[in-house]
């Protein structure tokens, strides 16, 4: 069994693929964490300047990048190291953002994502997940809300971190990180074919999970 959720930043996919896999006690695979993982390893450990992330040429190492969900927890792993603790940071945002436009960093990930499957029903979340990664999926989710919300849920995010970014900042930076990922040429953030949509601007968390729970029988 397989279920994807793809949608814009802020959509709240990661809140209710979580809340899913805990309720129908399958495996998580949260995408974000890897695109995510390869803008932290470039700049953090390699040492690349943000503005040059798209001139690296050696992504070999996104080899050594593991994914694991272990006590209802994503793990990434570099080498065999935990770096998961550092990934969820807000400044990764953008940086993930544009690493994932390149083609070989994606192509380098597939088997990274479709590995898992073979393995375990999962839910995985994410900007592809039901148009490149899983497109046999059995569940296919596309989940979004208009950008004041978003940015709102974002923005309240933030400020629970003690984050001072101003609400204009946060929504202008979904807008440039939605539109980034909506326009790329490979694998673009897109509403599958065969996909739910699911607006959920006027749900709460609940709701949204029931509204899922309508059309997902396991
Ligand atoms: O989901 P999250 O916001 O953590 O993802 C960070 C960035 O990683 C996204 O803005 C997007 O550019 C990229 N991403 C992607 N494809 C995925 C998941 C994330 O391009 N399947």
């Amino acid at each position: 069994m397989i279920i994807t959720i793809d949608g814009p930043a802020g959509s709240g996919k990661s809140t209710v693929a979580k809340q899913l896999a805990k309720e129908l006690d399958i495996y998580y695979l949260y995408t974000g964490l890897l695109y995510r993982a390869v803008a932290y390893i470039l700049v953090d450990r390699f040492k690349k300047k943000v503005d040059n992330l798209l001139k690296s040429e050696d992504f070999v190492f996104i080899k050594n990048i593991s994914y694991k969900y272990i006590l209802n927890k994503p793990r990434v792993y570099f080498k065999y190291e935990n770096i998961s603790m550092y990934l969820q940071d807000s400044k990764w945002d953008q940086p993930a953002s544009i690493i994932s436009s390149n083609k070989m960093v994606r192509k380098l990930l597939i088997d990274t994502q479709r590995d898992v499957a073979k393995d375990y029903d999962l839910i995985a979340d994410g900007r592809d997940c039901g148009s490149v990664i899983f497109p046999n999926a059995d569940y296919k989710f596309f989940l979004t809300a208009d950008l004041e919300t978003r940015a709102l849920r974002v923005f309240n995010d933030k400020q629970r971190l003690s984050n001072k970014d101003s609400f204009e900042k946060v929504k202008e930076e979904l807008e440039i990180r939605d539109r980034r990922d909506k326009e790329r040429k490979v694998a673009p953030l897109m509403v599958p074919d065969d996909a739910i949509i699911i607006d959920n601007s006027k749900m709460n968390r609940q709701e949204t999970i029931d509204e899922f729970l309508r059309f997902i029988n396991m």
